[in-house]
């Protein structure tokens, strides 16, 4: 089978997307899989490049990027022939083969928002991972919480905070976040990685901390801080009528300079970050994360894999902060060590977000 690897691209997470690549790339069986490497320049050029995992790994705080490399990677469109090519400075184009599943590690907007799986069913091929409708709802923060919460499932409260309001009257907007408690969390709606995100403690840092957000999203959200521990947990999930399988869960601790669970911390600062998998928490919360990972994963529609996070609180109750439909996969991520805490190794693991892309 010939797999292409599709990662980098246009999002703020183009690095984390490198650094899952590196992973993966590793990880892939060569007896099994041929790989077909294709990055996404933070321009967007598709190109085909090396597959060399040490490139594109996190190291000494360097975060990796794709470099253009001038190959160009035709997909053809319209899903009547699956043969790749590649054109070169001059023009000249050359074959890359066909390919039979594609697995876009892509995080963020362009990425894990349905754009690219448009473009993969416009394609007629297979790929890892949630399609279009589940992609793009569960990339906006304010869609998924709107779903959840129609099923049920207990969302924290929260504001929204469009451009349109924005732009009208800035002091109207920000009312609609005066009955939350704070600290609150501001967010872009359409991000991850926690890019673009503050922690607000007073009413009158409100202001700047959305415009912050608003360089990665003109659709803004505030999320009321909930305190309790920070619990995430794996779902796989194939086409079929099985439910999905849920991992063990995992449990994220941040201390030292890191007032949450920021870029920083995620991926640069390994010391202030502990992820404990399986968590040590009751066996009823443990059910009870199961039941919502695995009632979330059905309400999104999502298929593969995702990853998804919860609260709990002191008084054990459980709330459910999001779902992401491509989880990280780097060495420092959750989604593998949850995973492997369940029995199920890296390669294992990745083989099996494969199998059910071709099921
Ligand atoms: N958005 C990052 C990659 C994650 O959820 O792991
Ligand atoms: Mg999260």
């Amino acid at each position: 089978r010939r797999v292409a690897l599709v990662f980098g691209g246009r999002s703020d997470e183009h690095a984390i997307s490198c650094a899952t690549a590196a992973s993966v790339l590793r990880a892939l069986d060569r007896d099994r899989y041929a790989v077909v490497p294709v990055g996404i320049t933070r321009e967007g050029h598709w190109v085909l490049v090396d597959d060399d995992p040490q490139a594109l790994d996190i190291r000494d705080g360097r975060l990796p990027s794709v470099a253009d490399t001038g190959r160009r990677v035709i997909v053809p469109l319209g899903g009547v022939e699956h043969e790749w090519t590649w054109v070169d400075a001059a023009g000249e184009v050359h074959p890359l083969g066909e390919v039979d599943v594609v697995f876009p590690l892509l995080h963020g907007p362009f990425g894990e928002d349905g754009t690219i799986q448009g473009l993969l069913e416009l394609a007629d091929l297979p790929y890892v991972g949630c399609g279009v409708m589940a992609s793009a709802a569960m990339m906006d923060k304010h869609v998924m919480k709107v779903l959840f919460a129609s099923a049920g499932l207990p969302v924290g409260p929260y504001a929204l905070i469009t451009d349109r309001q924005w732009q009208r009257d800035r002091a109207a907007a920000l009312d609609a976040a005066s009955g939350l408690r704070f600290p609150v969390f501001v967010k872009p709606a359409r991000a991850g990685s926690s890019v673009g995100v503050v922690k607000v403690e007073r009413p009158e840092d409100l202001e700047v901390a959305v415009d912050k957000a608003r360089d990665h999203d003109p659709k803004v959200l505030v999320e009321q801080g909930i305190e309790g521990r920070e619990i995430e947990c794996g779902v796989l999930g194939g086409r079929g009528s099985d439910p999905p399988r849920v991992s063990e869960c995992g449990e994220i601790v941040v201390s030292g300079a890191h007032d949450f669970y920021d870029f920083e911390a995620k991926y640069l600062d390994e010391e202030s970050v502990q992820i404990t998998a399986p968590a040590d928490i009751p066996p009823p919360i443990r059910e009870e994360i199961h039941r919502i990972a695995a009632l979330a994963f059905e309400v999104a529609d999502a298929e593969g894999l995702s990853r998804v996070d919860c609260f709990v609180t002191p008084r054990g109750e459980v709330v459910l902060n999001e779902i992401n439909t491509m989880p990280g996969f780097t060495p420092y991520s959750m989604y593998p060590q949850a995973w492997a805490a369940s029995g199920m190794s890296y390669p294992e693991l990745v083989d099996e977000l494969i199998t059910l892309a071709l099921e």
